[in-house]
């Protein structure tokens, strides 16, 4: 690989890649990093839509692609967000997503090794098992799934070609985007609000956090932290539990949500139980994510306020 040597460049300021610049995470990290970096969002195939990001349309797969980007732009710091993120596709296309998922966070790993710079990779909690709760950084991971499996086998390779790199596993995220395709919460809630049946399960939990607080703790830690670091929300609670704390910040008097359990929904990616994190180090370490009834309120409000305006500034057309 050859780097371009640190000198006068044509993009100003301090230059931060972040990858998956399109996707719900990237979009907030952008959002929130564009005070401090000069931020080059790299996306493929949905656009970004955001005040003073550069965005990059690769097929970050593409190793000429990668290494032309990387070069041109030589980034003093990388957030590395893309991925394969749905657990089923994975299961059923285990070579592309493997491409994906581990192979293309191995050259990034090996970019910022070999150039010196900060780099925060997004991991998942999908890494354990789920019978065993509250995870902490050093709890064994035991995948259930291959997408879970390909987080594994990113960490690890991060691990052994960068380790001053942070390794950041996400918990549930939500909150509004700007797009109303491609976004869980607003599915769920307006389903809730037509009166439609909505199924929820009652025996998967998770530690949720809304992704503004999300991506402050990556900035917060990025070059700052090393090594895997939990980002966990503060409230322990089931997809059943949210959708009844939803109705009832809806003001809805009959419930239309259908109570099922992991075994009355199968799909191809087995599903853990509970693989809450305790995110107690970082906590620790500053980060504060917002508390869950606060974040779900504002996810209805930004919701609201973004289907009145689809033409206000940052939405994230689908
Ligand atoms: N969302 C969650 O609840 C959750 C939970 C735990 C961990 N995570 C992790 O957090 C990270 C972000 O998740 P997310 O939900 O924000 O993801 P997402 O919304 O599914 O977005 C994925 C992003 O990856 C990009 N991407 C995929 N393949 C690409 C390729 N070949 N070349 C270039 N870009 C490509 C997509 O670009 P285009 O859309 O433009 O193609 C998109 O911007 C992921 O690492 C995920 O595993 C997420």
């Amino acid at each position: 690989m050859i780097l371009v040597p640190k000198q006068k460049h044509p993009i100003p300021g301090k230059r931060l890649i972040v990858t998956g610049a399109s996707g719900f995470l990237g979009w907030h990290i952008c959002r929130k990093a564009v005070d401090e970096w000069t931020v080059c969002g790299v996306h493929r195939s949905h656009p970004i839509h955001l005040n003073g990001i550069r965005a990059i349309n690769i097929d970050i797969t593409d190793r000429h692609q990668f290494e032309k980007t990387f070069q041109e732009i030589n980034p003093d710091a990388v957030v590395h967000t893309a991925a394969a993120t749905d657990p089923n596709w994975c299961q059923v296309y285990p070579e592309g997503s493997e491409i994906m998922n581990v192979t293309v966070t191995s050259w990034i790993a090996e970019w910022c090794a070999e150039s010196q710079i900060p780099l925060a990779f997004t991991s998942s909690d999908l890494v354990f098992e789920g019978m065993d709760p509250p995870y902490h950084e050093d709890s064994p991971t035991n995948p259930v799934c291959r997408y879970g499996e390909q987080k594994v086998r990113a960490e690890q390779t991060i691990g052994e070609i960068y380790p001053e790199a942070l390794v950041c596993r996400m918990p549930l995220m939500f909150g509004w985007t700007g797009s109303e395709l491609n976004n869980l919460d607003y599915h769920v809630i307006q389903s809730l609000r037509r009166g439609e049946t909505v199924s929820l399960f009652t025996d998967e939990y998770r530690t949720p956090v809304d992704g503004e607080s999300a991506a402050k703790g990556i900035l917060h830690f990025l070059g700052k932290a090393r090594g895997v670091l939990h980002l966990g929300g503060k409230t322990r609670i089931s997809r059943y539990g949210m959708g009844k704390k939803l109705e009832d910040m809806l003001g809805l008097k009959e419930s239309t949500i259908n109570p099922v359990k992991q075994k009355d929904i199968v799909k191809p990616a087995p599903r853990p139980a509970d693989v809450s994190l305790n995110s107690s180090k970082a906590f620790g370490m500053g980060y504060d994510p917002m508390a869950l009834d606060s974040a779900l309120e504002e996810a209805i409000k930004n919701l609201d306020a973004g289907r009145r305006s689809r033409l206000h500034q940052g939405s994230r057309p689908a």
